[in-house]
């Protein structure tokens, strides 16, 4: 189902981006096309920053081992904290519905009005869905969501519509009714409870908030994030703010994820033969890993290696295109 986030895959990822990081300290950035040309990327058409949405993070890989933001909902707003995630495209929030399993006190929750519910033969239930169909009795039954999760979490819950307030870079604030999900039914089997009130799907797929913002026209379809290694960093939306000189790497278009194109796993500077491996963006996974067969492969390389050099293994990977 495609609101399900596979921890497995996406994880995968990150390995990828901390040997990235090598050449591009903290910084991702992610757009549906390929920009035709790199100077492209300097552009500055319009009277300073204007259709951009800029968002200071916190949060840390260690201790902590999770990056947010904050979002204001519903009128009067309310902030809610969200964990920013590149690797699921629907936004959840701990919703008093009333909820099973929040982590949140009922006073931080959100507190869903009638009026908000998405029927489930509304579009944006079935964007929610895609490419499944969700499963409607009757017209006006409320549009349900289930997120499992890889380590057995899982969260469950309905989708609603309502006002966030963002402001540009620019300055001005604007209101948007956009789509996402009231949890009140939410399973962690992890020994800690995770920081956040909810999170922010920033994926690929129709039902992310970029995906949104982009359908009104707002914003083009880019996001990036800096984060500091030292903790905190900022997360943009809109393509005011990628940095110069970036390397680009094509995204595959048919997925929902940030899956990157065929790369080979290279060792001490040699090609391993491991290849075509496809290695997918995921800001909300709190560590990388390969594959059995890749770490298995990687593993033995390792091993020989470290007869030679017990404390200096270092390898690479490559795009091949
Ligand atoms: C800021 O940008 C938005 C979106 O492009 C625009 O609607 C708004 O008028 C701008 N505000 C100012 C103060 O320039």
């Amino acid at each position: 189902m495609d609101v399900k986030k596979s921890k497995a895959t996406v994880a995968l990822m990150m390995m990828f981006m901390m040997l990235f990081l090598v050449n591009f300290p903290g910084c991702f950035s992610a757009a549906s096309q390929q920009p035709n040309n790199k100077k492209s990327t300097h552009l500055k058409p319009h009277n300073g920053f204007h259709s951009s949405f800029l968002f200071p993070v916190t949060g840390n890989v260690y201790p902590l081992g999770y990056y947010s933001i904050s979002l204001s909902i519903g009128n009067p707003p309310k902030v809610f904290e969200f964990d920013i995630d590149t690797g699921s495209d629907l936004t959840w929030v701990q919703c008093d519905a009333p909820c099973t399993g929040c982590t949140k006190p009922i006073d931080h929750l959100y507190k869903p009005q009638k009026h908000i519910l998405v029927s489930c033969e509304h579009p944006s239930c079935g964007v929610v869905h895609f490419p499944e169909s969700p499963h409607c009795e009757k017209p006006d039954d409320q549009c349900d969501f289930e997120i499992d999760y890889v380590d057995h979490g899982s969260v469950l819950g309905v989708v609603v519509a309502d006002v966030f307030s963002l402001r540009f870079m620019n300055g001005s604030l604007i209101h948007l009714p956009l789509t996402f999900g009231c949890a009140y039914d939410l399973k962690n089997p992890g020994p800690y409870d995770p920081p956040a009130a909810g999170v922010l799907g920033l994926s690929n797929g129709k039902a992310s908030i970029l995906s949104q913002l982009r359908s009104f026209d707002l914003t083009r379809n880019v996001l990036g994030h800096c984060l500091s290694g030292k903790g905190g960093g900022f997360l943009f939306l809109g393509d005011d703010l990628v940095p110069s000189g970036m390397s680009w790497m094509p995204v595959s278009a048919n997925s929902k994820h940030y899956l990157s194109s065929p790369a080979e796993v290279f060792f001490d500077g040699k090609p391993t033969g491991i290849k075509d491996l496809k290695v997918v963006f995921d800001s909300g996974s709190s560590y990388t890993y390969f594959g059995f067969q890749v770490y298995e492969g990687v593993l033995t390389l390792v091993s020989k290696r470290v007869g030679v050099f017990p404390l200096r293994v270092i390898f690479k990977l490559f795009l091949r295109n």
